[in-house]
């Protein structure tokens, strides 16, 4: 695509956007989904947020898993404002049992599609704590807009002011990520003393993928391969092809680009979930052809 038409493209989609943001404040029909399980013991929620579905498709999703124990249950992100009624109704045919508990919330970064949530998940559930990179917290906690973080492309540092991205969470209950990548149990375990007993260790790793966001994280559930991608891939169009994130809401594309090269290279996956994704989950090999041929398809 020349530079020209890729230019017209974003201005289209950023049309769309605005106008779709517009549409996300006015009461929508309301739809509901329940939780597929994908995987064993991987769930996912997901909904098609988008104001004009005939035109585009923006699938928002959430992910609940279950622990080792069978009864303490861990989700990554909590979906936007739009999803949460079906979110909530989905959660609740999963915690059946008095034993059930919501023990984590898992984040892969502060955008208010993975955070808005969070305040009536932790109204709802007393005993969950939550977790992101140690990167994304001064955006989390709203020390920090995203506004302020510099964009190679143009539409980032257009679109930065306008989008509302502020994710300021409460900042009880939150626990950080470090580093490149590393064990979930491990990392958890002086903030969650028994979280061994339902978060073995070696079940799930976070490995940071920044570039769509500072403190960007990716989580790879080990009992299935599965990465939990985020925003690290999209795949919403029908051809269900891998794609960047949208470059408007991405300050980094670089950096992207690396941290989709250091999945591509990983042996410990074999299906990519994005959290923006018309399918079911894409091949690891498809990440690593789109690769070898430059992103071409
Ligand atoms: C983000 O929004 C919240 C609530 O709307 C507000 O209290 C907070 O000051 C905002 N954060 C920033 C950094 O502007
Ligand atoms: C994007 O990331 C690359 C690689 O780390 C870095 O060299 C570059 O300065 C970054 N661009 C911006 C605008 O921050």
């Amino acid at each position: 695509m020349g530079l020209l038409s890729r230019g017209a493209l974003v201005i289209i989609v950023v049309g769309i956007g605005a106008a779709g943001l517009l549409r996300f404040q006015q009461p929508a029909e309301p739809k509901k989904a329940p939780f597929e399980e994908l995987r064993p013991g991987l769930f996912r929620h997901s909904l098609d947020v988008s104001p004009v579905p005939q035109v585009f498709h923006l699938p928002v999703s959430t992910w609940l898993l279950r622990g080792a124990d069978q009864h303490s249950w861990i989700l990554v992100d909590t979906g936007i404002s739009l999803t949460s009624a079906s979110f909530k109704a989905a959660l609740k045919s999963k915690l059946t049992s008095p034993a059930d508990k919501l023990k984590l919330i898992l984040l892969t970064h502060g955008h208010s599609d993975h955070t808005e949530g969070l305040p009536w998940l932790l109204q709802d559930h007393p005993e969950a704590l939550v977790a992101f990179h140690e990167k994304e917290t001064r955006f989390i906690t709203g020390k920090s807009q995203y506004a302020e973080v510099d964009g190679e492309h143009w539409s980032w540092n257009v679109v930065k002011h306008t989008l509302n991205v502020n994710s300021s969470q409460p900042t009880e209950r939150c626990t950080t990520f470090t580093g490149d990548e590393g064990d979930v149990s491990t990392s958890l375990s002086s903030a969650i003393p028994d979280v061994s007993s339902w978060l073995p260790p070696d079940f799930l790793r976070y490995v940071h993928t920044p570039g769509h966001a500072p403190g960007h994280v990716s989580y790879i559930h080990k009992p299935t391969s599965s990465l939990i991608a985020g925003d690290v891939l999209f795949r919403i169009t029908s051809s269900l092809r891998l794609q960047h994130p949208l470059s408007f809401l991405t300050p980094n594309m670089t950096l992207v680009k690396e941290s989709q090269k250091r999945l591509a290279a990983r042996s410990d996956i074999k299906t990519i979930f994005p959290t923006h994704d018309l399918g079911a989950g894409a091949d690891i090999s498809d990440l690593r052809v789109w690769i070898q041929r430059g992103y071409t398809s």
